[in-house]
């Protein structure tokens, strides 16, 4: 048995990627902020190796929960999907003017990630190797830097650094930790006029969720192809 958690999955690509990997065989945590959100979704998807979980993850406590919990049921963790993301930058508004947005940024897109993995990588180092995947965007990247919506621009980037940062630690326990950018996908965040559907999106996560021990780390990766961070 292969167990994954991934969080922000009540819609759009962290849902996809819980049903891609259940398809996958996999024994998926889909979780989800609110209450009862992560069980109705999970009851939606009826697959019968996908079960809902609470996460908002700017709650450590929340993560703590869950990584208790995970140790009695299940007692294993294979693969973290760090996937919750949000843009909070009005249109139009920069740097000057952006200060608390660019914190709500931080809060959710890259504390977020910190916290959910500060609880529960130390069962995937248990468990003797697995992925973490942090969710990431080409407008995180300062090899292709641009303007307009900053604090995502700098949550994201933030989160590729941890990416680095996280594939050094965790360097020889077998955790392979790596950065994907899914494309622009059509989601709520993504818009109709995306170019990527929401499968296609998934796919290259659930590539980097599903990495055997020889899989690279520490990378960022489109459609399974390494990009410039
Ligand atoms: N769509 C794109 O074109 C695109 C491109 C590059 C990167 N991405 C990244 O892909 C990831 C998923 O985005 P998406 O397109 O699927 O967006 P989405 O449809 O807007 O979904 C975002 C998900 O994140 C959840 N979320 C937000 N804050 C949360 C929190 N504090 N705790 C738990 N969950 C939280 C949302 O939950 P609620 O329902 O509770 O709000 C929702 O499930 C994000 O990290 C995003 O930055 C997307």
């Amino acid at each position: 048995m292969q167990l994954a958690v991934v969080t922000g999955a009540s819609r759009g690509l962290g849902r996809e990627v819980c049903r891609q990997l259940a398809e996958q065989g996999w024994t998926v945590l889909l979780t989800a902020r609110g209450d009862g959100v992560a069980e109705e979704v999970a009851r939606q998807l009826d697959h019968p190796r996908v079960e809902g979980h609470r996460l908002d993850v700017t709650e450590p406590d929340e993560a703590n929960a869950l990584a208790a919990a995970l140790r009695e049921r299940h007692g294993r963790l294979d693969a973290l999907v760090n996937n919750a993301g949000a843009i909070f930058d009005a249109h139009g508004v920069g740097v000057l003017g952006g200060a608390e947005a660019i914190q709500r940024s931080l809060h959710t897109n890259t504390m977020g990630a910190v916290h959910v993995t500060a609880a529960l990588a130390p069962l995937l180092v248990e468990t003797g190797g697995g992925c973490i995947v942090n969710v990431s965007s080409g407008m995180g990247a300062l090899t292709d830097m641009g303007t307009g919506h900053p604090g995502y621009r700098l949550s994201k980037a933030a989160m590729n650094a941890l990416t680095k940062v996280l594939a050094g630690e965790l360097r020889g326990s077998g955790v392979r930790v790596n950065s994907v950018c899914p494309g622009w996908v059509a989601t709520d965040m993504g818009g109709p006029n995306a170019t990527r559907t929401v499968e296609e999106g998934a796919s290259g996560i659930v590539w980097a969720a599903t990495l055997g021990p020889d899989g690279p780390t520490g990378g960022f990766f489109r459609n399974g192809q390494p990009i410039d961070l």
